[in-house]
């Protein structure tokens, strides 16, 4: 299996002196893996799902994404190749309140020089995929909780990345809008998607999630694959 990920000997320090928020840590991710990162509040989640995005760095170790090693590269790299290569959904969407849905999904394809019609083709297509055509020309401040999850999904996917990660994508919603996000996911990971899911909810990993990892205090506690142990 081609991995998507690996971490070598991964840690990181927020101070020089104290013991690291997460790791040493050495993991893959293979092509279609669908990897939940559980663990409790403070346990490293979201820092080690943003050494894997290159939104911040580690203090030690590699990693590689898409057989690339990534945690050296520069801003300017590093932003080219995150808009490339990996898709981010945010727990708050992040989604830019004057721009239209469509126009909020175009806008990473735009920004990496897909042209105009190519980046619009991409969006409808997803937008069909996700439910959210009839919102197309609305303002994300108009859509519920769930949809604008699904606006957030598409504007990840809009690049056809090698990665899609997740971190807490159901933390804003309700139960109802929340199950919608999880159905989403889960179909994604059977159309092959491979992707990366932070959450602190045991259900939605064992729901979308091919193998789930536990962390506590920084530490890899469990692997474990939907069927049965790693
Ligand atoms: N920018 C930062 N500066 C200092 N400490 C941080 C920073 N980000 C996170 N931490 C600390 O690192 C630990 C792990 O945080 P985090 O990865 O956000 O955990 P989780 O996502 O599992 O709740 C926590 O103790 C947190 O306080
Ligand atoms: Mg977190």
């Amino acid at each position: 299996m081609r991995q998507v990920i690996e971490l070598e000997g991964v840690a990181k320090r927020y101070d020089s002196t104290g013991t690291p928020v997460l790791g040493p840590l050495t993991l893959s991710v293979g092509q279609g893996e669908a990897l939940a990162v559980t663990g409790p509040s403070g346990s490293g989640k979201s820092t080690l799902l943003n050494l894997v995005a290159g939104l911040d760095k580690p203090t030690e170790g590699a990693v590689f994404v898409a057989g690339r090693r990534i945690d050296r590269l520069g801003e300017h790299a590093l932003a080219t190749f995150r808009r490339r290569h990996i898709g981010i959904a945010f727990q708050f969407f992040n989604l830019l309140d004057d721009l239209t849905v469509a126009d909020n999904i175009r806008l990473p394809a735009q920004l990496t020089g897909v042209g105009r019609r190519k980046a619009a083709a991409r969006a409808e297509e997803l937008m069909e995929m996700l439910g959210i055509q009839r919102h197309a020309r609305a303002y994300p401040g108009r859509l519920s909780g769930g949809e604008r999850q699904r606006v957030g999904v598409a504007r990840a996917l809009v690049n056809w990345p090698a990665l899609l990660l997740a971190d807490e994508p159901t933390g804003a919603l309700d139960s109802a809008a929340g199950h919608d996000v999880r159905d989403l996911l889960t179909d994604l990971h059977r159309a092959g998607q491979t992707l990366v899911l932070v959450t602190h909810d045991p259900a939605l990993a064992e729901a979308c999630a091919s193998r789930t990892i536990h962390l506590v205090d920084g530490r890899l506690t469990r692997d474990t694959c939907a069927r049965g142990v790693r």
